[in-house]
């Protein structure tokens, strides 16, 4: 069991599966930029499914997304979060919140983070008013039948997700 609580650190990790990173998370990295000296975004290896893009890619999308905010890391982990967290020098867990419906699997995940880990605190944002209805596999979806992402996504995203579906026709 990892326990931070002797040790609080200015230190946040925004974990997520980012398949890919959408302008909503980028929205979470950047608030949280300016509330922690310094922020990971965690790229999930294992994300449970099949995704749409591999590991090397999420982060080399995210780094170009982030390439703007100094304080601001990209890095993987395919273990426990709260592990990873431990081993960053993290207390806290930075979540964005879009609907009511998101907060019952987001407070279980906390909670068991918390359970893990007591010292690593769990921080909500509420997703920003322009990003509720943001979310990777809508714009996965929206993506592969043509739609226009690009109010959406990052540029560097943008171009992955045109090149990929433009092969795939
Ligand atoms: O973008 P997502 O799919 O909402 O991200 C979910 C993620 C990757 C943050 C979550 O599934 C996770 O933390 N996975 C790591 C495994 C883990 O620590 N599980 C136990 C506590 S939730």
């Amino acid at each position: 069991m990892s326990d931070c609580s002797t040790k609080p650190s200015r230190i946040a990790i925004c974990p997520g599966s980012f398949d890919p990173f959408t302008l909503g998370h980028l929205d979470i990295a950047t608030r949280a930029s300016r509330m922690f000296e310094r922020v990971i975004v965690a790229v999930a290896a294992v994300t449970g499914k099949q995704p749409l893009f591999t590991i090397d890619e999420r982060v080399a999308m995210i780094r170009e997304a982030v390439e703007g905010l100094p304080n601001v890391d990209v890095d993987f982990f395919s273990g426990l979060v709260v592990d990873f967290a431990a081993a960053r020098g993290a207390s806290a867990i930075v979540k964005g919140l879009r609907v009511v419906s998101d907060f019952e699997h987001e407070r279980q995940m906390a909670l068991m983070n918390t359970a893990l880990a007591p010292g690593i605190e769990t921080v909500f944002l509420l997703t920003s008013v322009q990003n509720l209805f943001l979310s990777s596999s809508l714009v996965r979806q929206v993506a592969s039948l043509g739609g226009d992402i690009e109010p959406f996504v990052p540029p560097g995203v943008l171009r992955r997700l045109q090149d990929r579906f433009s092969k795939d026709d």
